[in-house]
């Protein structure tokens, strides 16, 4: 994948509280060009897979839980430095930390359930997007 682009998830707090759009709009207002997106539900075996960077952490079982409880916002991102100015955009992982105008510090309610998710690197961001979307479902 192109290393102008990122992989998001509008997390299920972020769907089940009515702010797809908002965040949407905020993703578009900040210059991302939408290159694939679907809503979809992540079931535990895909949650323990995608974040099993984290299996050994205490808060492990609390995100899976989370994160296949409802549907998500999958999506594919491209902008010129799309993984650090995405980062940027969301915000710290907690949100009582993330700055003014951040969607974390609008729309994200605790560290656990942060409306949000970015990669953390261009090739983290391939690994995720492939993980969603075939090829031909991205443009
Ligand atoms: P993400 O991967 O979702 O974009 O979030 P992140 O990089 O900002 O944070 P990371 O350290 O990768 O953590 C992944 C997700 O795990 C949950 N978490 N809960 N209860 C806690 O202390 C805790 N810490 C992390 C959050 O949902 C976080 O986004
Ligand atoms: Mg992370």
């Amino acid at each position: 994948m192109a290393e102008n682009r990122t992989f998001t998830m509008l997390k299920p707090d972020a769907v089940e509280n009515g702010n797809i759009g908002a965040i949407l709009d905020l993703i578009n207002a900040s210059g991302f060009r939408i290159v694939a997106m679907k809503l979809t539900q992540m079931t535990r075996k895909d949650a323990e897979a995608f974040y099993a960077v984290h299996n050994e952490r205490p808060f492990f079982g609390e995100l899976v839980e989370y994160m296949t409880r409802g549907p998500i916002v999958a999506a594919v991102l491209e902008k010129d430095n799309a993984v650090e100015d995405f980062r940027t955009l969301i915000g710290a992982t907690n949100p009582a930390e993330a700055a003014e105008g951040t969607i974390r510090k609008k729309y994200a309610a605790s560290i656990g359930e942060n409306a949000v998710h970015g990669s953390d690197s261009d090739e983290n961001a391939a690994i995720e997007a492939a993980f969603h979307f075939s090829g031909r479902e991205m443009f």
